[in-house]
């Protein structure tokens, strides 16, 4: 199955709004990630609007042609704004304002209550909704009861830990028992019926065996690229990550 690659563009609008105005503008990324070969652009609208706000959301829908994966948190707030944009896509994720990323997965098991019609409304508005969540199955399990369409997989533990241990020896290495962790999870969801998709902390070192899973359909990937973009430019930077995902692909 093709794997596609969805462009975080949160970090463009990071630069723009430190020093206020329109420059650079996260749409003008957007636009050059999908002549790059993107399949979708995701955009987190975090309730304090460090990075994205509403405008980019709405010229993100209006002005890009290719799929808009919403990430927000599970507020009335982010609700009535996904139903007003219809993005083709909402990603659920927990929030945390003190956090400088997200941090952890979204807890869908403890929260399945709440979240079951908060995804029933979306879904129903024509949006795919996707639950951030780590590699476990209980979260797995809730997601399905819940009736997500789709899992991402948060591959920051992993991410972190991928830093050249691969030669280490197979007892007692923490990073083969994250992508394992993550290899079990994918097949897991899969089997559940549930589409899979995976991200965080991705780079041209990490992506390899998380695009090798076969079972995961979409990555998704934002602040290393972006970062990158400064040396060789986004459309290269791009590039650069979907040949290596093809080449990991069975
Ligand atoms: N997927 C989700 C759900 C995220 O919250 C983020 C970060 O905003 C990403 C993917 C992209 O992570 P990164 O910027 O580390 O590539």
């Amino acid at each position: 199955m093709y794997l596609r690659l969805g462009i975080n563009i949160d970090h463009v609008a990071t630069l723009r709004n430190a020093r206020g105005g329109e420059h650079p503008c996260p749409v003008r990324a957007a636009l050059l990630a999908m002549e790059a070969g993107a399949d979708g652009i995701t955009a987190h609208l975090r309730e304090d609007r460090r990075h994205i706000r509403d405008r980019d959301i709405e010229r993100l829908k209006n002005e890009v042609n290719l799929p808009l994966n919403l990430e927000m948190a599970m507020t009335g707030k982010m609700l009535a704004i996904a139903l007003k944009v219809k993005p083709h896509a909402v990603c659920l994720v927990p929030e945390k304002r003190e956090e400088l990323t997200t941090e952890g997965g979204l807890d869908a098991a403890r929260f399945e209550k709440s979240l079951k019609p908060f995804v029933q409304k979306l879904q129903n508005n024509g949006s795919r909704v996707s639950l951030f969540i780590d590699p476990h199955p209980e979260q797995i399990d809730a997601a399905q009861r819940i009736g997500a369409r789709a899992v991402e997989l948060h591959t920051g533990g992993y991410a972190q830990l991928a830093v050249g241990s691969w030669q280490l020896a197979e007892t007692n290495n923490p990073l083969l028992t994250a992508n394992r962790q993550l290899l079990t999870a994918a097949k897991l969801a899969s089997q559940h019926g549930l589409e899979v998709h995976a991200g965080h902390g991705l780079n041209y070192d990490n992506v390899g065996p998380i695009a090798a899973i076969p079972e995961i359909v979409e990555l998704n990937i934002g602040h290393f690229l972006v970062g990158e973009a400064v040396f060789v430019g986004l459309a290269e930077a791009i590039q650069k990550m979907r040949r290596l995902m093809d080449e990991a692909r069975p």
